[in-house]
Formats: C-alpha cells, sequence, structure tokens
C-alpha cells in the first residue's frame, strides 16, 4: 500500500473515503467536522442526535457526500474522551477507519486524523501512529484462501492531510518508520499464523537466512543437531529427541558499519509446535500451538526492521527453534539434562519445553558479553491468568532496563506489566536430584518461569518477556486481525531507539 504525506484542505480532497476524527461530546463541532456537516447537510449533527455516532473510541460511521464533497464518502471515527486521548487511542482510531473504508469498498483513503485540529510538535509522533494504526489493521493473513477474500477489493493508498505551513520531511520520514515497522509486523504475524508443518524449525532456519541475505552488516549461523551435541546443549537436545523434525539453533548478529560496543542480545523462544510432548496437552486448543515460536518470529521481525531503520546498534538475534513431540524417542518425564552451561535439570513435565530451550538460548548469548539480555517467549499459560490479553508480563534483574521496557510499552501501545522476581520464590524449582527442576507447584506459573531462566544469564543486565496471553490475538482489535499478532517488535524498536552508544 503507497502512503503518502500532504499538505492542504481535505475538503478538497478527492478520495473514496476521507476520514476525519471526532471525540466524545465534542462540542462545538471542530472546524473542519463542522464544515463537513454543513457540506452534508447536517448530516453528522443527524447522526450525534441519533446517538447512532457519538465519538466513543471504537466507534465509526460512515456517510455517502452524494456529490457534496469531492470525496466520495466520509468516514467519521470514535477518538474518546478527550481528557483520555493516547497516542494508541489514535492508532486504534486510525485502524478502526482503516478496515471500515475497506469494508465500504474504499481503495484510496485520505486521511485528516493526525490533525486533531492543531498544529504541535507531536504531529510526527500521530502521523506515524496513524499510518501504523492503518496499515496493521489492513493486514491480512491470505497464504491458504484461494477464494473469497482472495479477490476482493483492497485499499491501495493512504494520503495524510496535514494543514499548510506543515514541515513535510519530518512527517514523511515518520510515515515511512510506519511502514517499516508495519512491514516486519506482517512478516512476523505470517511466520506465527503459518501452521507447524508448513514451518518447522528448518524452514524457520530458512527464512532467517533470507532475512539475512538482504541485509548489508546481517550474518546468520545455524548450528545443527551434532553441533548442538558438541556445545552440550542439553536442553535443545532433550526437548527436540520425539520428533522427527531436527532442531535448529539459529544465531543473527546486525553489525551495523561504525558500530562499536557489545550487542544487544534477543532471544526468541521458537518452538514450531507444542503438543506437550509426554506430558501431552489435551486436543481442545492444541491447533493453536503453531504460535509457540511467536517469541523467535518477533525477534526476526525486529532484527529486519532495526536494519531497515538503520539503528546504530550491534543486535544479537538467537532462536533455539525445535517442534516438541511426543514418541518412543522423545524425553520423559523424570529425564535429567545438562543444560549448556553445566546446569542440571530434572524434567517434571515435558510441556515446559521453553524454559529448556532457552537455558541453552540464554546462556550462549552469555557468551557475547552482552549489554543487555532480553528474551520473548510464550512460556506459561499462567500469563493469561496474571495479566490476561492486553499486558506482557515483564520480569528482570534490572530494574533500570525494566523500566526503560515500560516506558518503550507505553509509546509503542505494547504495554508490559511487572511482576516480582524475589529470591522467595527459588524454592519451588528445588530438585532432590538435580541442580533445579523444570516446574513449580500451582502458584505463580509465570514467575516460576523467569525463575528458572534467571541463572543462565549469569550477571548480565536481562528481562524477560512473557508474550503468552498478546501473541495470538482471538477476537480482532482495532489494528489487530484475530491471528498471530506480532507483539514484541513494535515494543522492542521503542526500546532500542531510546539506547545511547554508551549505556
Ligand atoms: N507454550 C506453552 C505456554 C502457553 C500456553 C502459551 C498457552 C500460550 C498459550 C508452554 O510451553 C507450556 O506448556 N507451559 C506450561 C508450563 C507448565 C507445565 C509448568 C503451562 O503453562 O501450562
Ligand atoms: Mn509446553
Ligand atoms: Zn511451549
Amino acid at each position: 500500500m503507497k502512503i503518502q504525506v500532504k499538505t492542504g484542505d481535505p475538503l478538497k480532497e478527492k478520495t473514496d473515503a476521507l476520514v476525519v476524527g471526532l471525540f466524545e461530546e465534542e462540542r462545538p463541532l471542530p472546524p473542519l467536522v463542522e464544515a463537513i456537516d454543513r457540506a452534508l447537510q447536517r448530516g453528522i449533527t443527524d447522526l450525534l442526535k441519533a446517538k447512532t455516532f457519538k465519538g466513543g473510541s471504537g466507534e465509526a460511521a460512515v456517510l455517502t457526500t452524494q456529490g457534496r464533497l469531492p470525496a466520495k464518502r466520509v468516514i467519521l471515527v470514535g477518538l474518546g474522551k478527550k481528557d483520555q486521548f493516547t497516542i494508541d487511542r489514535l492508532r486504534q482510531a486510525a485502524g478502526k477507519a482503516a478496515t471500515t473504508a475497506r469494508g465500504a469498498g474504499a481503495r484510496r483513503i485520505a486521511s485528516a486524523l493526525p490533525v486533531l485540529s492543531q498544529i504541535d510538535r507531536f504531529l510526527p509522533e500521530r502521523v506515524r501512529a496513524v499510518a501504523e494504526g492503518t496499515l496493521l489493521a489492513l493486514y491480512r493473513y491470505l497464504r491458504y484462501k484461494t477464494d473469497e477474500e482472495a479477490g476482493k477489493v483492497d485499499v491501495e493508498s493512504l494520503t495524510l492531510v496535514v494543514p499548510s505551513r506543515t514541515a513535510l520531511a519530518p512527517l514523511r520520514r515518520a510515515a515511512r518508520e510506519a511502514e517499516i515497522i508495519a512491514g516486519a509486523v506482517s512478516f512476523t504475524r505470517d511466520l506465527v499464523s503459518t501452521p507447524s508443518s508448513d514451518l518447522t524449525p528448518t524452514d524457520l532456519a530458512e527464512t532467517a537466512r533470507s532475512l539475512a541475505r538482504g541485509v548489508r552488516g546481517m550474518r546468520v549461523k545455524i548450528l545443527d543437531r551434532r553441533q548442538m551435541e558438541r556445545l552440550k546443549m542439553g536442553g535443545m537436545l532433550g526437548v527436540s529427541r520425539g520428533s522427527s523434525q531436527p532442531p535448529r539453533f539459529i544465531v543473527l548478529e546486525y553489525r551495523p558499519a561504525g558500530a562499536k560496543g557489545k550487542p544487544i542480545a534477543l532471544v526468541g523462544k521458537s518452538v514450531t509446535f507444542d503438543s506437550g510432548g509426554i506430558s501431552i496437552k489435551p486436543s481442545a486448543g492444541m491447533e493453536q500451538m503453531k504460535y509457540d515460536m511467536s517469541g523467535g518470529a518477533a525477534v526476526l521481525g525486529t532484527m529486519k526492521a532495526a536494519a531497515a531503520l538503520k539503528l546504530p546498534l550491534r543486535l544479537l538475534g538467537i532462536l533455539p527453534a525445535v517442534e516438541n513431540m511426543p514418541s518412543g524417542t522423545a524425553y520423559k518425564p523424570g529425564d535429567i539434562l545438562r543444560a549448556m552451561s553445566g546446569r542440571t535439570i530434572e524434567v517434571v513435565n515435558t510441556d515446559a519445553e521453553g524454559r529448556l530451550i532457552l537455558a541453552d538460548g540464554l546462556h550462549y548469548a552469555t557468551r557475547y558479553r552482552p549489554r543487555a539480555i532480553i528474551d520473548l517467549a510464550t512460556l506459561t499459560g499462567a500469563c493469561a491468568v496474571a495479566v490476561g490479553n492486553y499486558a506482557i508480563a515483564v520480569l528482570g534483574t534490572d530494574e533500570k532496563l525494566i523500566d526503560r521496557v515500560r516506558k518503550a510499552g507505553e509509546a509503542s501501545g505494547e504495554r508490559v506489566w511487572q511482576l516480582p522476581l524475589w529470591e522467595e520464590y527459588d524454592q519451588l524449582i528445588k530438585s532432590d536430584v538435580a541442580d533445579c527442576k523444570n516446574t513449580g507447584d500451582k502458584t505463580a506459573g509465570t514467575i516460576v518461569g523467569a525463575v528458572f531462566l534467571k541463572p543462565f544469564v549469569g550477571k548480565h543486565p536481562w528481562v524477560h518477556l512473557d508474550i503468552a496471553s498478546t501473541a495470538w490475538v482471538e477476537n480482532e482489535r482495532p489494528y489487530i486481525p484475530k491471528g498471530g499478532s506480532g507483539v514484541g517488535i513494535r515494543l522492542l524498536i521503542e526500546l532500542l531507539k531510546g539506547w545511547g552508544e554508551k549505556e
């Protein structure tokens, strides 16, 4: 889709759908909305009077102009209560407008949304949010659709109309940034939604390889089972034993010209299918377990976006990729694995496999002496119980880093919520026969996951992001269709953008 930014009068825009926003109970109507209302013979006033449209967040109304304006339709979107306005509200409104426009058959959209009747220094940020919300909302996963949706009308262009006398260069940069980020999110969503039989660890490795091929400064290294044996990656070898799909340990290194210092390591859980193994999962909902590689897919998307944005940082992307299956060769409850770090782990439940492969992924990362280690993982079902679908659970050893992650979450709309990692929890994974066991009791499931990972990061600043309850969306959101959400990329890019050279 093409995105343009131009100055001018939205009223004069020749387009299939002109998008304007309205706050709840915003009276008098802002000048642009008032002008449209007048041109449409009080069509907007009528809607408001009938309470068909109130301006609430998530609301949208379509008005046909019947030649009274150069635009064929006007799409009115609610911005919610003015005193509750956030940048994410705007992103959502843009998303809602976009899907409404598509539903109405519009190919070209012109948006007056970022203006909000004022010119201010936040305009680039708003342009970016509108472009991002639009692109993210219009994403569809069509790989296996042969009829219906495949041939449908789609939106082809978005023109952002801003007031005259506005400097366009920063706004065009902002729109370009949104395109890069939304492109990376779409790439990741595609991977997450792909069935596990079409995206095995080997396929994921090939995806990483071709990603690196197209990017200057990006290198890839893929370890096969033999190499993992040499490195004594007991977690990887144990979990993958039950599957006929061989494991892959994927390492991406991004080193832009001139970037100094140690890298920041991003480690993503990449279980291409999690059946639970011998501790097999119930069949209801098991089909969703293709999304258990969402952490790794988000790492790939982040590397892709970081490179396209030319972030001046060294990055390491690590994807321990396996399939967790039951079979005669599978690892079993009671088995004891020795992770790459030397730490021994009693396997109580083969379904707590993510932490076992991350043990090797995190330890491998420490060999680079990274400035920080950030892992993303669909690690625990308990995450949905603790924070539900609107937050990523964050835990870690470095409060300053957690604080920055929290701020990046607010700015990107991918918000995080911290859970404690106090020493008291350590006793939950004590084993009688090994250094630790891979499950706790019935309590604090998400915390226990992080407690388990902690010894494998050494002294490096570390944050763990449990994305189990945010990586897959079952009820469509304003800018996230059902399916793989691509969560994590916007958060990490926001975090990395604020990272100085010396930190
Ligand atoms: N991949 C799952 C966690 C998960 C569950 C993600 C539901 C998304 C939706 C993970 O490997 C797992 O099975 N965790 C177990 C851990 C338990 C055995 C300690 C869980 O959460 O039940
Ligand atoms: Mn599992
Ligand atoms: Zn899993």
